[in-house]
């Protein structure tokens, strides 16, 4: 029977130590509701188990230590309490069928001072404050001015992203995905405009590229490289990074990457990820293709331009962010063409059940 694209995605593929099932994984999304201590809350096991149809779901970011959480609510995965309540989460997905990895994440210099660990500054590869907002108690805020690590303190942070892997693993997540995007503290360390460090860490494309392949060389060394995944937005000018040439040191980090041979590579293409007409489709072409296992693409995919680009061979599977927010059982829906529920904005960021586990299914479901 020949397959129509469609069906192209749903057929299982190999993906590290897992076989996902289908190519429409459910992209990483922060709803800040977590507890003010990092502890995820308990209704987080029923809004990731209603999702447990995705390929693969990838968990909202998640802070590795104390100074890495930058916004009010989100959740973390360092302390014995934090393990506790994910383990709760990750049963609940695996009774659903599901798989779950981990997104580990350090704000950086996107953080502001109200936000626990009170008073604390935020931290950067170097003091330069960003352009940049941050949801506060108070609501939205400017970050804060950040300081510069020392030496020591970048080792502390590599460790502390081994911890958080432990801590992961112990959670019963099935992989982690190293977040080195949208302008947190990793992709701050990428971008000559948020890194002016004189040192090894800064400079050249190799110096500005070392922190990310520490913490993932740091991670593997810790579990393997078939539960890794890395997460990077090449074109991406979010939190106030820029690059004039992402070429350059895209196509260096990406081809160090590949070296590791990690379960899989997850580029934000854009938010607008269905247009390749354009500029931006030739430098994501010339980076992408130094990475020659599992990618993942995201950036505004729907049905049709999934199937058509897992079927040119472009990606193995898309992440979809918006539209799995909104729509538990987003797989089934894309393949029987049922419409999709809107996403309610308003209900993005932090809040209760309303706009988080109470979106309808389109058949009975859960
Ligand atoms: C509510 C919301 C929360 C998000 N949180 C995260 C996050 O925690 N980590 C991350 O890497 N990206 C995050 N993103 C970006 C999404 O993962 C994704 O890149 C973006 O929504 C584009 O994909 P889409 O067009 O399928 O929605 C978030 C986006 C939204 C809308």
């Amino acid at each position: 029977m020949a397959t129509t694209p469609l069906q192209t995605l749903f057929r299982p593929h190999k993906m590290g130590h897992l076989t996902v099932p289908n190519r429409v994984f459910m992209a990483p999304l922060t709803r800040n509701r977590a507890h003010d201590d990092g502890t995820p809350w308990s209704t987080t096991a029923t809004y990731y188990a209603q999702r447990a149809s995705a390929g693969l779901l990838i968990s909202e970011a998640t802070q590795i230590n104390p100074l890495g959480k930058g916004y009010i609510k989100t959740p973390g995965i360092y302390a014995d309490s934090h393990v506790e309540g994910w383990k709760a989460i990750t049963d609940a997905v695996h009774a659903a069928g599901g798989r779950i990895y981990c997104q580990l994440w350090h704000v950086g210099r996107i953080r502001h001072v109200d936000i626990e660990p009170k008073g604390e500054q935020p931290v950067a590869p170097s003091a330069i404050r960003a352009n940049a907002k941050t949801f506060t108690h108070d609501g939205f805020a400017d970050v804060s001015e950040p300081r510069a690590l020392s030496l020591d303190e970048i080792d502390q942070i590599v460790e502390d992203f081994a911890h958080a892997t432990r801590c992961a693993m112990a959670a019963g997540f099935d992989g982690v995905e190293v977040h080195s995007a949208n302008g947190y503290l990793l992709d701050q360390f990428l971008h000559s405009a948020s890194n002016r460090r004189d040192d090894e860490y800064g400079g050249s494309i190799e110096n500005r590229s070392r922190m990310t392949l520490r913490v993932v060389d740091r991670i593997v060394q810790e579990i393997g490289s078939d539960r890794v995944g890395i997460r990077l937005s090449p074109l991406g000018e979010a939190n106030d990074v820029q690059e004039d040439d992402p070429t350059a040191i895209f196509s260096y980090l990406v081809a160090e990457l590949d070296k590791r041979e990690l379960a899989y590579l997850h580029f934000v293409e854009s938010f607008a990820g269905a247009d390749r007409s354009n500029e931006n489709a030739e430098v994501l072409k010339s980076i992408r293709q130094h990475w020659n296992g599992f990618y993942v693409a995201n950036g505004a995919y729907d049905a049709e331009y999934a199937a058509k680009y897992v079927d040119e061979g472009w990606c193995h599977a898309v992440a979809v962010g918006r539209d799995f927010l909104a729509n538990p059982d987003l797989p089934s829906r894309w393949l029987t063409g049922a419409e999709l529920n809107a996403p309610d904005q308003d209900t993005f960021y932090g809040g209760g059940e309303e706009g988080y586990t109470d979106y309808p299914f389109a058949t009975l479901g859960r």
